[in-house]
């Protein structure tokens, strides 16, 4: 479906043409004003400059040309130069019908039959999942379903980080503290699966340990680095214990993403792209792009465009070990052999920018996806504590995962801990939704890009822009039509006059859904679903607070907003599911 934006965008350009400006003068949007116009156009201002007019004259010439269509109840230019736009109701209603009456509720099936390629989350094995992750995992499961919605086909891939150098730390310091484990012996050979006895807590412990001790001893760090060399060219004890840290360490990433919702089509590491590395390094070989630098392979990358240096990216350092370029590389190489994707989309740390330039050069100079392959990096900035510093615990420390949604769930519950509809059971159960709801919405109602202060009170809010709020609405407008005793299935919509202006106001926000999530895949940023679940929501309350729906008498009435309780409900429960929040019954 096309969003009513760019619909009343096309017509109101066509007016600009007709009066002999350009039509892309005539961008519509919503108004802020709606006491003024629903929806408003300042092309006139831009126009004023291009063609040395008055805009005030402009925004005249284009309204008089309006008016001749009688979908506008009014087109009026104001001082200094504003295109006031209302339409009629018959329009509004009908235009909400359509919505009402798509199986996709209004949003645009742009996916065609195009694959993308969605690489979120980014764990590290061996390292507990902390919050820097939080991020990568929210965003990337909301795009995911937004561009699902949309018709994408969509598949994600968590790519573990299980081949770095992180593995080497862990692996010598445990060779180091069990020295008697067979693996460790010379000579071991078996293929088996091992029996260690590794656990989280352990692991937890241990990376940490491990990375401070190679930074004060240097014959640690050594070993290390030959540990990681060692497992990489396919040391049989080294892949053993490697293998039973996967499984420690996957087991218990698997939880906490289960409990954040956030799931993965693929769990593949970077180690996958092992057989790919051989393959990538020949085609950039063929290609003569591969050169000796200081003992390391390297390949140019540079632009004359760039405002900033851009130095070649590192495939194979002097003793020939691969780093995360060739690992991300050979992914590449791996997802076109897997996939075709039309586009590769990266939810990665926006500190990482640089890394990924180097990565997209080298990958569309060396041909390893075609020239038509999207490769975007979607960068996003840091969740915050109060201070403004990277989020931290009460002692300092990075906080973990779990820690975090336990804590969030905990004041969750003591919020609704005083309500009486529900056993503590329920309760239990909806202090859970919410607490997540809450992390969940409070991380994307900011771009992604930008920093955001994480701020429980602010995020379990009852008002203002929170997931809580969102929830709360979906109970208000269930309570409605509970006791309106209408059901789900209620009849087609087929509302033929509006009522009163909350209500109107309300279809205004019905209608944007399509432009909503237009513009979040667009910019690849969940964040304008979150601000139109947001208008809803408040128009709704709006129009609950105006219209005394259960008590009406006028039965035409009643019906008409009872099914616009249906629809906004509907709307509001698919703006959740995309953003990865689950809905609660009661509150
Ligand atoms: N493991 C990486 C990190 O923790 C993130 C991986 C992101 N994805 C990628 N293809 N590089 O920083």
């Amino acid at each position: 479906m096309e969003s009513i934006i760019h619909q009343l965008s096309e017509l109101v350009g066509g007016a600009f043409a007709q009066c002999g400006y350009e039509p892309r003068l005539g961008a519509v949007t919503l108004s802020d004003r709606m006491d003024l116009c629903q929806f408003q156009c300042n092309g006139a201002f831009e126009g004023a400059k291009l063609y040395r007019k008055a805009p005030v004259a402009i925004a005249g010439e284009v309204a008089a040309a309006l008016a001749e269509n009688d979908i506008f109840q009014k087109a009026e230019a104001v001082p200094p130069g504003f295109l006031n736009l209302t339409v009629t109701d018959a329009f509004l209603l009908e235009a909400v019908a359509a919505v009402a009456a798509d199986g996709h509720a209004g949003i645009a099936q742009a996916g065609h039959n195009e694959t993308i390629v969605l690489d979120y989350g980014g764990p590290n094995i061996a390292k507990p999942l902390h919050i820097g992750h939080l991020r990568a995992a929210i965003i990337g499961e909301a795009l995911k379903r937004i561009a699902r919605a949309a018709g994408y086909t969509v598949i994600s891939d968590v790519h573990l980080g299980d081949w770095g150098l992180q593995m080497g730390l862990v692996i010598a310091e445990l060779s180091e503290r069990f020295p008697e484990w067979v693996c460790f012996a010379d000579g071991f050979d078996s293929a088996e699966a091992l029996d260690l006895p590794l656990d989280v807590d352990m692991l937890n412990e241990i990376y940490p340990f491990a990375s401070k001790k190679s930074k004060e001893d240097e014959a640690f760090a050594e070993k290390a680095h030959n540990v990681t060399l060692a497992l990489q060219t396919g040391h049989r004890g080294y892949r053993a214990v490697w293998e039973a840290l996967i499984r420690v360490s996957a087991a218990d990433l698997k939880e906490s993403y289960e409990k954040l919702g956030v799931t993965f089509d693929y769990w593949y590491g970077e180690s996958d792209a092992e057989p790919y590395i051989e393959p990538m390094v020949n085609i950039l070989k063929e290609k003569n792009l591969l050169y000796l630098s200081d003992g390391a392979q390297v390949v140019d990358v540079a632009e004359e465009s760039d405002k900033s240096p851009v130095p070649p990216v590192i495939i194979k350092k002097s003793d020939n070990s691969n780093i995360y370029a060739t690992t991300d590389l050979a992914t590449i190489l791996q997802r076109a052999h897997d996939f075709s994707p039309d586009r590769i989309w990266y939810v990665v740390d926006k500190r990482q920018g640089l890394h990924f330039t180097q990565v997209f050069r080298c990958a569309k100079k060396a041909g390893l996806v075609p020239e038509s392959t999207e490769l975007s990096h979607l960068g996003f900035g840091t969740m915050n504590g109060s201070d403004g510093k990277p989020y931290k615990t009460r002692d300092g420390g990075v906080m973990r995962l779990s820690d975090l949604i336990e804590t969030v769930t905990e004041a969750a519950y003591e919020k609704i801990g005083q309500s009486e509809y529900a056993n503590a059971e329920e309760k239990r159960e909806n202090a859970k939704k919410i607490g997540i709801a809450a992390i969940k919405f409070g991380d994307l109602v900011n771009h992604r890009s930008k920093d955001y202060i994480f701020d429980i009170d602010k995020f379990l809010s009852f008002e203002g822009k929170s997931g809580t709020y969102l929830l709360y609405t979906v109970t208000r407008i269930n309570s409605i039509l509970r006791k309106a005793g209408t059901e789900e299935s209620a009849a087609p919509f087929d509302t033929k006059q509006v009522f009163s202006d909350a209500e109107r106001a309300l279809y205004l926000a019905v209608l944007m859904t399509t432009e909503a999530f237009r513009l979040a895949l667009q910019e690849k940023a969940p964040n304008y679903v979150c601000e139109n679940a947001y208008l809803l929501a408040t128009l709704f309350s709006a129009f609950y607070h105006d219209s005394h729906i259960l008590n009406e008498a006028d039965a035409e009435k009643k019906a008409a907003w009872l099914s616009l309780c249906v629809l906004v409900r509907r709307l509001l429960l698919l703006h959740l599911d995309v953003l990865g929040i689950e809905a609660v019954d009661r509150m």
